[in-house]
């Protein structure tokens, strides 16, 4: 099959090479062979290229960790039914391992991550965006903070803060604690306010002057919010821990953790990428799939804006744009069919 692969490593692009004889993978039992709709590009693929970091199996590997594509085998493990040939499944498949690499034709999806969908509206596309910031965002929301999921959400709930709102993982966290009925602050560039607010967000504040940000989430109504979520780095981790309550705060972050310690606040980092090796994360990331369902079945969860790009050749322009910092409020996602 064709394929982009990483061939070397310490550089963010140049290691990838377009490849005409990469073996289709065979899935294993618990595993979907996916012939890939569209694959979308996330920030790690060019990390993992730059610094040899999160690469299980030998070079040359497709990478790529995010993909909507339809069911073309289903691994011989016959406890789950829910899907059959010819199913358009989504979501992220895994890092740096054989068959999970999504810049490819073919790939492999573990059957218990594989996330379906009756809203026919939305397309193939923006089903790829999804994955890893969805998945990434519930991690933090939901195992690191130990937010409540709830379709009838109860009343005054605390205040979330999600600085770095914007990004993928962000936008995916604002949906998500809103939908559960968390006020959220979310923390991004003022070209972003409508896009969060359209989102669920409740109050939207700039990041261009950090220390005005603390001050401004602080004096909100009803004082400083109780847990952040950080998506951007260790600094955002730092203006988090300044920014919330301190009573039994706890500042997630998937980008960094706190690096100066505020009494009564705890860092807690999150990582999707040892999933699916590590089977218990594994296991609990398998519980919230079925309610990821349903929230796009009824249009409570959306994919965000993308970017899109045509054919695995454009995944090159992609990953050096993304490398670049020049992605705002969207993704990338690379279509390999109309
Ligand atoms: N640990 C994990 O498991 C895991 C999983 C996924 C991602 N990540 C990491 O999480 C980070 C985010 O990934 P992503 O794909 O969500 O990123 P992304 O979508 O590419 O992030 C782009 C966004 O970052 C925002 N941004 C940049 N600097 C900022 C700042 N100082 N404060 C607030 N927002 C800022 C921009 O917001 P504006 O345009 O509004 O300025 C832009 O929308 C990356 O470092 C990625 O490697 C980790």
């Amino acid at each position: 099959m064709n394929a982009v692969v990483l061939e070397k490593t310490g550089d963010p692009i140049s290691g990838f090479v377009l490849s005409n004889s990469v073996p289709i993978p065979s899935p294993s039992p618990s595993q979907l062979l996916l012939k890939v709709k569209s694959c979308a590009l996330n920030p790690v693929d060019y990390k993992m290229a730059q610094y040899n970091v999160l690469i299980n199996d030998p070079l040359p590997l497709p990478l790529g960790c995010d993909v909507c594509g339809e069911i073309i085998q289903i691994g011989s493990d016959s406890s789950e039914e829910s899907f059959k040939v010819g199913d358009l499944v989504f979501g992220y498949t895994g890092l740096g391992t054989i068959g999970y690499g999504t810049f490819a034709e073919f790939c492999v999806i573990e059957k218990s991550l594989a996330m379906k969908t009756s809203n026919g509206a939305l397309t193939h596309p923006q089903l790829s965006s999804v994955g890893v910031g969805l998945e990434t965002a519930a991690l933090g929301l939901f195992q690191s903070l130990s937010l409540t999921i709830s379709d009838e959400p109860k009343e005054n709930l605390p205040k979330i803060l999600i600085w770095g709102a914007s990004s993928s993982v962000g936008m995916f966290a604002v949906q998500l604690a809103s939908i559960c009925g968390y006020p959220v602050i979310a923390v991004c560039s003022e070209s972003n306010f409508d896009f969060m607010k359209s989102l669920g967000a409740t109050y939207t504040v700039s990041y261009r002057d950090s220390n005005a940000a603390v001050n401004e989430i602080r004096s909100l109504p009803g004082g400083p919010p109780l847990h952040a979520y950080s998506t951007i780095s260790s600094d955002a981790s730092n203006l988090c821990a300044k920014s919330v309550s301190g009573e039994n705060s706890i500042v997630a972050a998937c980008a960094g953790g706190i690096t100066e310690s505020v009494d009564g606040v705890e860092s807690k980092d999150v990582f999707l990428g040892m999933i699916p090796k590590n089977e218990d994360q594994t296991k609990y990331l398998s519980t919230l799939i079925p309610t990821f369902n349903r929230w796009f079945d009824n249009g409570k969860l959306k994919p965000g804006k993308i970017l899109l790009m045509n054919g695995l050749q454009s995944i090159f322009e992609g990953l050096s744009t993304l490398s670049q910092g020049k992605v705002s409020g969207e993704k990338i996602v690379i279509s390999l069919e109309p």
